[in-house]
């Protein structure tokens, strides 16, 4: 429950505490069954229209290595990974998720995932051989969000090309470092996911405890995944790791070099949320990537969580640049087990689009500014 009284007000203008201060009002019950042990996001299946026009964008521009590829899809990792891939590219026809996954420490983790998800009266279904090439044992789940998630523990190993420099880019994406999913009950998504064993590193609130967004991690990073909310389920974005904030500028030279400015929805930018430099391209069906560095270490059992004010301008943009509002409307479809969509539902709490760019959402630089010129501004630029 979200406790004023147990928040610290930090220099930088938001607040600590030690647990997530947020309540679900409609939790999912807590399975009896343990959680499978997580170890990180491993890799996204990515349904798209036109598989050449998307192998172009994420090989030809973005740089990812490809570990196999046939007609149908293509494998493709970034330079430090040594798994087979991170993200498939499959061919079909409506642009969507089929599957966020993630691995899971040892092979009894699946038998795990198989009880918890069972208990809770989900569809789940095992692969010993795998769901897609490289990866073993496999269990694919429609969780009771909505979402169709994946968890494996054996793979196929690749080599690590982070000493081949003579295959670097400019603009090198070395890691997948996160998700970010939609979903219309912020807190009972992250009261679910608290039961998966994650834990929250920051969210955003309003005085009244309405919570727009929430951040997760498995690995010590700020996040694994990230819950925004809006209507869903649906995916927000998947985001690739740069070494450097200068690796980030030289995707956006050569997006306009290549006539390709349109890619580019939002930055780049430093968040607020995260303190990681940032910058959101659509690829060729409008599946949302974002290209992300230099967060922080969150791996200490007492590391503080961190809530912004929704009305803080600062938050989504450290700079206070605006936020465009295709990227809190717009998300990717994502499918059940079967490969039909699943049906989205709506929001009911409140848009943090309408509250802080809507016709009256004033956002402040300085809380405690008294509205003139200086302290508060218009969210958006419309
Ligand atoms: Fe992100």
């Amino acid at each position: 429950m979200t406790d004023k009284n147990d928040r610290t007000l930090t220099s930088s203008g938001f607040y600590v505490s030690q647990e997530a201060p947020i309540h679900a009002e409609n939790p999912i019950a807590t399975p009896s069954s343990p959680a499978p042990d997580i170890l990180r996001c491993a890799y996204m299946e990515l349904v798209v229209t036109d598989l050449a026009a998307s192998r172009e964008f994420y090989v030809d521009v973005l740089g990812l290595y490809v570990t196999a590829e046939d007609d149908e899809s293509v494998y493709l990792r970034s330079t430090e990974e040594f798994i087979h891939h991170n993200l498939v590219l499959r061919k079909g026809t409506v642009a969507a998720v089929a599957a966020f996954s993630y691995r899971v420490r040892t092979p009894e983790d699946l038998d795990r995932a198989v009880a918890f998800y069972t208990e809770l009266g989900c569809e789940v279904r095992r692969e010993p051989g795998g769901f897609t090439q490289g990866i073993g044992d496999s269990v694919r789940v429609v969780d009771p969000l909505g979402f169709p998630y994946e968890f494996f523990h054996d793979v196929q190993h690749v080599e690590r090309l982070s000493w081949r420099y003579d295959l670097h880019t400019p603009g090198e994406l070395v890691r997948l470092d996160h998700f970010n999913q939609v979903t219309p009950d912020v807190p009972r998504a992250v009261k679910f996911m608290q039961d998966l064993g994650f834990r929250v590193t920051e969210d955003i609130q309003d005085d009244a405890g309405t919570v727009y967004a929430a951040w997760m991690r498995r690995k010590p990073t700020v996040h694994d995944t990230a819950m925004t909310g809006g209507d869903g389920p649906r995916m927000h974005h998947v985001a690739f790791s740069t070494h450097e904030k200068h690796n980030i500028l030289a995707i956006c030279d050569k997006l306009g070099a290549l006539r390709r400015s349109d890619c580019i929805e939002r930055g780049p930018g430093r968040h607020g949320v995260s303190n990681a430099f940032y910058l959101y391209l659509r690829d060729p069906d409008g599946h949302r990537v974002e290209i992300y560095t230099q967060d922080y270490y969150t791996g200490d059992p007492d590391n503080p969580v961190v809530t912004w004010d929704v009305h803080d301008n600062q938050r989504r943009d450290w700079w206070g640049n605006p936020v465009v509002p295709s990227w809190y409307t717009e998300a990717s479809l994502v499918l059940d087990l079967d490969g039909d969509p699943q049906p989205v539902v709506a929001r009911t709490d409140d848009s943090e689009m309408e509250v802080t760019v809507g016709a009256d959402g004033f956002s402040y630089t300085r809380k405690d500014d008294d509205g003139g010129v200086q302290g508060f501004k218009l969210g958006a630029t419309l």
